[in-house]
C-alpha cells in the first residue's frame, strides 16, 4: 500500500487537533508517512504543533511529523494538501459578522454581506496559496474546504481552469445526513442522498435506504415534525448550532418539498434570524469563547503534562474523518459518493453550465463525476440563479477591481437586497478589509 505525504494548511486552526487524532484512527485505511502542518500564525501553529508531537510520539511514532511557517517546507513532495485557511482569522470573522448588523443586516461568515466580505479576502489568499503549492507540489491533490467555499470555488475555477486536482468540498451536507441517521436510528453509511444546490444553499431531494431502495425522505419529514431535529453530535455543540438544526422543522413547514441544508435559514428567514441574533455576540464571539478556548486549553494541558493521558478520545471529529475518507476515495480510486462543489455542466439541467454547484459525485483517482438531478422547480431555480449571480459578480469585482460589480453583488444578495444599504455596507467593509481586499475602483 502506498504511503502518502500530507500537509494541512491552517495547521493552527481549532479543527486541527481533531484532524490529527483522526489520522491516528484511520491509519490502517490511509497510511501516511509524512505530515506537515502549515500556518502563517507562528504562535497558533506552535501550540497545535507541539500538541501533535506528543500525540504522535505516543500513538503513531513512525510518522514523520513536523510543523512550519515556511511554504517550501510545507508543500514540497506532498501528495495531499488539506486547505482550511481562514483569511484574517477569527478577529476578521467577527468584523464580517458585526458590521452588517450595524447596518440592519445579518452578518454571517458565508451568507450575505459577511460572506461576501470574507469571500474577497479568501479569493486573494487562496489564489496565492495555490500558486505557491503548484511551485513546490505540482501534482498534489488540493482538498479545499476554506470558506466561503462557493465563492472560493468560483474564483479557483476561473484562475486554474486546467488544474484537475483541486477539489472543493463542504462538510455540512454530510453533517445533515449523519443527523438524519441519528433521527432514524440507522447507520449513516446506509443513507444514499440525492442533493442539489450551491454551497450552503441546497436541498436533499431524496434520501434512499441503500439496502431497500426506499426513499426515506417522507419518514424523515414526519419525524422532524413530531420530534424536531438535532445534530448528530448534539452533545458537543454550542447552543447556536442546536437552534440552527432545530430550525429545520420550521423550514420544512414552509418549504415541504425537500430537506434543507441548515444554512438556508439565513436566505429564507433573514428578518426573523436578524431579530434573534445578538449583534454584540455573534458566532465568532461564541467560537472564541467556546471552541477556541476548549481546544487550545486542551493543547496547553497536554504540552504541560508532556503526555496525552486520557485525552485521545475527547475530540471526536466527523468533519476530519470525512475529509480523510475523501482523500482515501481518491488515493485508492474507490469512487465513493460525496456531495461536492463542481462546475455544473448540466448536473442541474436548468441552471447555467458555469455555476459551481453542490451535488452528489462519485469520487476517484481522476476526480469527481457529478450525478445529474435534472431540472429543478421554479422556486429553487429562482433562489439559486439569484445567489449564483451575487457570487459571480463578487468574483468579477476581484478580477476587474470593480467597485460597481462588488456593489451589484451586495445589492442582489438576498440578505442585503437594497442598493443604498449595499453601498453603506460595502464602504464600511472596504475600510475594515484594508490590507486584505484588492483595491476596488
Ligand atoms: C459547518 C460548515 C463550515 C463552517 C462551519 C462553521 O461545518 O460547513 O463551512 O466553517 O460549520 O462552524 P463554526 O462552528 O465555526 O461556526
Ligand atoms: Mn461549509
Amino acid at each position: 500500500m502506498k504511503e502518502y505525504s500530507v500537509c494541512i494548511v491552517g495547521g493552527g486552526s481549532t479543527f486541527t487537533p481533531g484532524f490529527l487524532k483522526s489520522f491516528v484512527r484511520l491509519r490502517e485505511k490511509f497510511p501516511i508517512k509524512k505530515l506537515v502542518l502549515f500556518d502563517i500564525d507562528k504562535e497558533r501553529q506552535e501550540l497545535v504543533g507541539k500538541f501533535g508531537e506528543i500525540l504522535y510520539k505516543e500513538h503513531f511514532p513512525e510518522l514523520d511529523f513536523s510543523y512550519t511557517t515556511d511554504i517550501k517546507e510545507a508543500y514540497s513532495g506532498m501528495d495531499f494538501i488539506f486547505m482550511q485557511m481562514r483569511s484574517g482569522g477569527l478577529p476578521m470573522r467577527q468584523v464580517d459578522e458585526h458590521i452588517p448588523f450595524a447596518h440592519g443586516k445579518i452578518g454571517q461568515e458565508t451568507c450575505g454581506a459577511g460572506g461576501l466580505s470574507y469571500g474577497l479576502r479568501s479569493v486573494v489568499d487562496m489564489i496565492k496559496a495555490i500558486y505557491d503549492i503548484r511551485t513546490y507540489a505540482k501534482d498534489a491533490w488540493i482538498l479545499n474546504y476554506s470558506n466561503p467555499a462557493a465563492i472560493v470555488a468560483e474564483a479557483l475555477r476561473r484562475e486554474f481552469p486546467d488544474d484537475k486536482k483541486i477539489l472543493n468540498i463542504c462538510d455540512q451536507p454530510e453533517n445533515v445526513i449523519r443527523s438524519v441517521s441519528r433521527l432514524l436510528n440507522v447507520d449513516w453509511e446506509d443513507l444514499d442522498p440525492i442533493y442539489f444546490g450551491l454551497n450552503h444553499f441546497g436541498w436533499f431531494k431524496h434520501i434512499y435506504d441503500v439496502n431497500t431502495g426506499e426513499d426515506l425522505l417522507p419518514k424523515v419529514k414526519q419525524i422532524v415534525k413530531e420530534k424536531g431535529f438535532l445534530p448528530q453530535d448534539a452533545e458537543q455543540r454550542d447552543a447556536s448550532w442546536l437552534d440552527t438544526y432545530g430550525f429545520v422543522e420550521k423550514m420544512l413547514e414552509d418549504f415541504p418539498d425537500y430537506l434543507p441544508n441548515t444554512y438556508n435559514q439565513y436566505y429564507l428567514y433573514p428578518e426573523y434570524k436578524f431579530s434573534k441574533l445578538d449583534p454584540n455576540y455573534t458566532r465568532a464571539d461564541e467560537v472564541m469563547a467556546s471552541r477556541e478556548k476548549r481546544v487550545f486549553s486542551e493543547c496547553e494541558e497536554v504540552i504541560k503534562a508532556g503526555t496525552l493521558g486520557d485525552k485521545f478520545e475527547t475530540i471526536s471529529d466527523a468533519h476530519a474523518e470525512m475529509m480523510i475518507e475523501v482523500a482515501i476515495s481518491i488515493a485508492y480510486n474507490k469512487n465513493n459518493r460525496y456531495i461536492l462543489i463542481v462546475e455544473n455542466n448540466g448536473a442541474i439541467n436548468n441552471l447555467q453550465d458555469d455555476a459551481m454547484v453542490e451535488v452528489v459525485c462519485e469520487l476517484g483517482i481522476n476526480g469527481p463525476r457529478p450525478m445529474r438531478v435534472g431540472n429543478i422547480p421554479q422556486l429553487y431555480y429562482g433562489l439559486l440563479a439569484n445567489q449564483v449571480s451575487s457570487e459571480k459578480l463578487l468574483v468579477d469585482a476581484y478580477y476587474e477591481n470593480s467597485y460597481t460589480k462588488a456593489l451589484h453583488a451586495f445589492t442582489i444578495n438576498r440578505l442585503v437586497n437594497d442598493v443604498t444599504v449595499a453601498r453603506e455596507l460595502l464602504d464600511a467593509l472596504i475600510e475594515a478589509n484594508k490590507g486584505y481586499w484588492p483595491e476596488l475602483k
